[in-house]
């Protein structure tokens, strides 16, 4: 794959964080600033569509940020008065990498009526096929990876600049390099709407499981120095969020530098984060077995921040599959930690991910996945169809399974794992559980609707006159009624924090 970088000094991977770069990326962040007259005039709007995971939720923000800061661009959730659309994209399996040219193909119908659209691709797909992109879609103007997002201020330039010249022609249009954790010394301060937000902890996966493309497309696992982590999350909650969702592939694999050179580690990660002023929640996204750590399971007793929800993907039942996934652990291993924690936290809620039909998936093995799941009872889990990916291990394996027997033993899973979450929703029901008070309910004004630990919806009656006094706090809420699978109804006990 060739890829034109438009500034070599600042594709300097190893040199992510030199001198020499900062100052080329200041500059042209000031000769492009909101003062621009031409911006003066009109700001410029633009429109992001996001697939995939949180990861990529969090960077689509980034996204909108850096152009707002850099050239005073305005977000727009309607495509047709856009001046640029940018698509992140994700590449976990086949379906979501196809959906990138269906959609660009719409987009391409956009550009021939009004010309002067910049189209950017971004994410995953963006990373794996580089100037592929173009190749299949001419007309898209940018691409660029997870990890050069805050560069898209200058991608934008240039491709303005050369505005006459077909976009595959262009330099300095693409890039889609790894340079290290650069991304996040170029962000702008973080802008917060509401309770929650995400607060990204490390870059890409060394975890290399057979079948996942993430560790091609993100990079290396890199993590983000602990000062900077908690500096994002001051600025969080200074601003009023009260839920932190620590965010990375593989966050217990966190190792992040501190002041004095020494490396700091998921577990007390997690206790600077809840001594932050004005955190009350702290979630994260995603962990994997083989680093989920008793220090780990520690902090459950001794952070009461910490949600009683742990998502743990153990991806299969089998430790054959386990072993052919690249996993690295058995599912004694997963299972004896869960029993730790729910010694240490009986009112856990556990969710996971699936892969259902890996090659080789004998009919024992998919019992075994049905059987763990129906003892570990999840409160809600993710299941997909194995999907190959060009260029992972599991790719070269010989696949015996027919795709009508994955798509059964898809139904016959996810049966099971409907049906846990029904059982569970309807558990809470005469039980007291801690919300996060989020907003008024739409459909009912006279009720505020906030999300409990487990992921549920809660909505309970309140004083109309006194309700934004509630919305931000943590209350206790006993639960009175099932409204749907992932929606309950309740009655406020108390104000917590
Ligand atoms: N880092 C996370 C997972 C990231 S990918 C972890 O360790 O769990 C999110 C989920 O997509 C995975 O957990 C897996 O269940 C699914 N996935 C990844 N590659 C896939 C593939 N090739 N086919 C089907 N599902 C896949
Ligand atoms: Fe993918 Fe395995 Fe990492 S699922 S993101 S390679 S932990």
């Amino acid at each position: 794959m060739s890829v034109t970088v438009f500034n070599p000094r600042i594709n300097d991977a190893a040199g992510a964080k030199t001198t020499a770069t900062a100052p080329a990326v200041i500059a042209l962040t000031e000769s492009s600033s909101a003062q621009s007259p031409v911006d003066k005039v009109a700001p410029k709007k633009v429109f992001v569509t996001t697939q995939g995971c949180q990861m990529n939720v969090y960077d689509s923000g980034k996204m909108l940020d850096v152009l707002g800061d850099s050239h005073g661009m305005e977000v727009t959730h309607n495509i047709d008065e856009a001046d640029v659309l940018l698509m992140n994209t994700c590449s976990i399996r086949e379906k979501a990498q196809e959906k990138v040219f269906s959609e660009l193909g719409r987009w391409r119908k956009l550009k021939e009526k009004r010309p002067d659209l910049v189209i950017g691709v971004g994410g995953c797909v963006a990373s794996q096929e580089g100037d592929n992109i173009q190749k299949r879609a001419p007309y898209v103007d940018m691409v660029f990876g997870p990890q050069t997002l805050h560069r898209l201020p200058e991608l934008y330039d240039q491709s303005n600049e050369q505005r006459d010249i077909a976009p595959k022609n262009r330099i300095g249009t693409i890039d889609v390099s790894f340079p290290s954790i650069e991304k996040f010394d170029f962000l702008p301060e973080p802008r917060v709407e509401g309770y929650k937000a995400f607060v990204s902890i490390m870059e890409g996966c060394s975890k290399y499981c057979s079948f996942c493309v993430v560790p091609y497309t993100r990079g290396e696992e890199l993590s983000r120095p602990l000062d900077d982590v908690l500096a994002e999350i001051d600025s969080l909650a200074a601003q009023g969020i009260r839920e932190i969702n620590l965010l990375g592939q593989n966050v217990n694999g966190y190792r992040g530098e501190k002041d004095d050179g020494s490396i700091c580690r998921f577990a007390e990660l997690l206790h600077y984060v809840s001594h932050v002023d004005g955190v009350e929640r702290i979630r994260y996204t995603t962990s994997h077995p083989l680093e989920f750590t008793d220090d780990i399971i520690d902090a459950y007793a001794q952070l009461p921040e910490l949600v009683s929800h742990l998502h743990l993907p153990v991806q299969s039942g089998s430790n054959a599959i386990l072993a052919a996934m690249k996993r690295n652990h058995t599912i004694d291993v997963y299972i004896n930690q869960i029993n730790k924690l729910k010694a240490i936290r009986p009112d856990i809620h556990l969710s996971s991910d699936f892969i259902i039909g890996f090659p080789g998936e004998t009919d024992q093995d998919f019992q075994d996945t049905l059987n763990l799941a129906k003892e570990l009872n999840f409160d809600h889990s993710y299941s997909f169809i194995y999907s190959k990916r060009p260029g992972t291990p599991a790719a070269e394996l010989p696949d015996d399974v027919s795709f009508t027997t994955k798509k059964a033993r898809l139904a016959e899973f996810q049966k099971v794992i409907i049906d846990s979450t029904l059982a569970k929703t309807h558990e809470m029901v005469g039980t007291t559980t801690r919300v996060l008070v989020e907003q008024i309910a739409n459909r009912h004004p006279d009720c505020l609707i906030g999300t409990a630990d487990n992921t549920r919806t809660v909505m309970f009656p309140y004083d109309e006159n006194k309700m934004n006094e509630l919305l931000g706090k943590i209350v206790s809420v006993r639960i009175t009624d099932f409204v749907s699978p992932h929606m309950v109804k309740g009655e406020l006990i108390e104000v917590l924090a």
